[in-house]
């Protein structure tokens, strides 16, 4: 099964780049830029990375962004990233990245945006990988800052595809960022948001009447309401669930006990993703695997999920049909 889904033709919708930060690359940039850790060594970082919810895991995660400086950390942080998408067959990928985080520290809108930027053109030229990227705004932060955010991405259309809400779910609710969200697709964004991660199932709801999001990130707890799933399974929203991080952060018990499976059965489209991989211990790969390690699921139902990631993606009409191609001539193949 491991050897099976190595090969499967992935597409990722869910990934905060700054979740990428591997141990080694943070120590690397610390010394690159002369900046204070309070960690003694990566295998410390590591040993760190122990979570008791979504809020235990932000405090340790934005301090870990503070070694991005340059317009070179985002490039090499960025690259690193797809380098492991080569490995893990991810052939195409939609990247979340946080500017406030990095803006509020002084960096610019414009070093974030280019380094990140700069590494997925080479992506594209050396691996073949294609992709777009999402701004997210910070949900803690208030609508002020996500609409001063707004203006800079306006100077980035041609590179920034949607406009997404991360952060702190509790006390956050889609309806905050109502206007900021009109504003974004009437400037011709798409739009997403993190919606019934930790939060209640009515910020799903919420988030497609108030936000008119394209699909929704997490998603999970909309087990809690029988019409809602009723609704997600009649417009095909698109959920993008990440097992590992559902996990570490405790929105479930144990792998065993996720959700996943159960909605893709009832005819939802569920996709699996890795949100923060450098801290919850695995990419694309390790999330299949996971799943499948703990759920009675056949190969064809782990196509599904990149069968739903394919039509759930932002990627050209020309560029599905490509993806779809090379996920069935996998299947032909018959290796398995
Ligand atoms: N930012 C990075 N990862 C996140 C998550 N899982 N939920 C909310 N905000 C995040
Ligand atoms: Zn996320």
């Amino acid at each position: 099964m491991r050897q099976f889904i190595e090969g499967l033709p992935k597409v990722e919708l869910h990934l905060h780049i700054e979740g990428t930060l591997e141990p080694e690359l943070m120590f690397e940039l610390a010394k690159r830029n002369n900046i204070e850790i309070p960690f003694a060594s990566p295998d410390e970082v590591h040993k760190a990375y122990q979570f008791n919810n979504l809020q235990s895991f932000l405090d340790i995660y934005y301090q870990g962004a503070n070694v991005l400086i340059s317009e070179q950390d985002f490039f090499d942080l960025t690259w690193a990233y797809l380098q492991k998408c080569h490995q893990d067959n991810v052939m195409h990928t939609e990247i979340f990245f946080d500017p406030q985080t990095h803006t509020a520290r002084g960096i610019s809108f414009d070093t974030v945006v280019n380094g990140i930027h700069s590494a997925l053109i080479k992506a594209h030229e050396d691996l073949g990988i294609t992709s777009h990227l999402i701004m997210c705004f910070l949900r803690h932060l208030d609508e002020e800052s996500a609409i001063e955010t707004l203006q800079y991405a306006l100077t980035h259309k041609d590179k920034i595809i949607a406009v997404g809400l991360d952060s702190s779910e509790s006390g956050h609710p889609p309806e905050k960022f109502q206007r900021v969200f009109q504003l974004a697709l009437s400037e011709g964004f798409l739009t997403v948001a993190h919606a019934g991660e930790e939060g209640p199932s009515s910020n799903i709801q919420d988030a497609m009447t108030l936000l008119g999001v394209s699909r929704i990130d997490h998603g999970v707890r909309c087990v809690d309401d029988p019409k809602l799933i009723e609704t997600l399974q009649v417009l095909q929203m698109p959920l993008t669930v990440c097992p590992l991080s559902n996990v570490k952060l405790k929105v479930f018990d144990s792998m065993e006990e996720h959700n996943i499976v159960e909605l893709l059965h009832q005819g939802l489209c569920v996709t699996i993703n890795s949100d923060d991989p450098a801290y919850f211990g695995g990419y694309m790969t390790d999330n299949f695997h996971q799943i499948a390690l703990t759920h009675p699921v056949e190969s064809k139902e782990l196509a599904q999920f990149t069968r739903n990631a394919i039509k759930a993606s932002f990627a050209s009409e020309s560029r599905k049909q490509d993806l779809l191609r090379h996920l069935e001539g996998y299947l032909v193949q018959g290796i398995h």
